[in-house]
């Protein structure tokens, strides 16, 4: 099976109009029209889903930057599952690195990985290392947030479930993980699934994330081995991010 690449736009919280919201879209999908086999969601704001709803049209799709652990209740301020696919929001952000330094723990991760799974929505796991040392630790580290992200999750569901390697060093910083160290822990994610869940999860897609831009793009696709790209700041640009989005053919 030949997997399909895939860019996320993470606008976090920024773009603060509906008009600049549909704008940026547009202006992407216009400079991206040729473009095949390549995914494209975009994850705005909560509050601009509803607007954005008619978005999604042949590869280009909405996402949201986080949900809620619980589905429904007495939650003051939670944003369900159950609310964000009724606007055709088919992925969602999971356990981003700047909601894990809120307090987000991996037992709660798991909790919207499984209630995205069960709504239909495609979970963007988030993982990634604080630092790295001699010594291998943020290896077993991205093995602990693999196994405790994914508990509960079953073999007929891990396709729908996508992995964004972000090292939190990289996220907001000038240059990206080189190249050649992403490669190596996109061979360990693998590994560890198909632990998990057998050589069947060979076909999960592994994004990498963290000071992509449009001019390393190309180069992280080609010596990676990664399926695609979580994007942040460079998601906010009409022109770079589809310089992106090209990069992958
Ligand atoms: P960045 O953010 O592209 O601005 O480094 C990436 C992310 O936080 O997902």
């Amino acid at each position: 099976m030949k997997k399909r690449k895939i860019v996320v736009a993470n606008w976090k919280m920024n773009i603060f109009s509906e008009k600049d919201a549909k704008k940026l879209i547009s202006d992407v999908k216009k400079k991206t029209l040729k473009v095949k086999n390549t995914d494209v969601v975009f994850c705005p704001p909560f509050v601009y889903l509803s607007s954005l709803s008619k978005t999604p049209a042949k590869n280009y799709f909405l996402g949201s930057q986080n949900i809620s652990d619980k589905e429904k209740g007495s939650f003051t301020g939670e944003v369900s599952a159950l609310h964000i696919k009724q606007y055709k929001t088919s992925y969602s952000i999971i356990g981003h690195s700047e909601r894990r330094k809120m307090g987000e723990a991996d037992e709660v991760i798991n909790q919207k990985v499984l209630l995205a799974l069960s709504n239909n929505i495609k979970p963007i796991l988030c993982i990634g290392e604080d630092k790295r040392d001699d010594h291998g630790g943020h290896l077993e580290l991205i093995k602990t947030q693999i196994e405790n992200g994914l508990k509960g999750v079953s073999k007929s569901n891990i396709l729908d479930v996508l992995i964004a390697y972000e090292p939190v060093f990289a996220i907001g910083a000038k240059d990206p993980l080189n190249p050649v160290d992403i490669h190596e822990m996109s061979l360990w994610i693998k590994k560890c699934l198909k632990g998990l869940f057998g050589s069947f999860s060979e076909n999960v897609r592994i994004l990498y994330g963290g000071a992509v831009n449009f001019s390393n793009s190309k180069e992280i696709i080609n010596t990676a081995n990664v399926d695609g790209f979580l994007v942040g700041r460079d998601s906010l640009d009409a022109n770079n991010f589809s310089e992106i989005i090209k990069s992958l053919v």
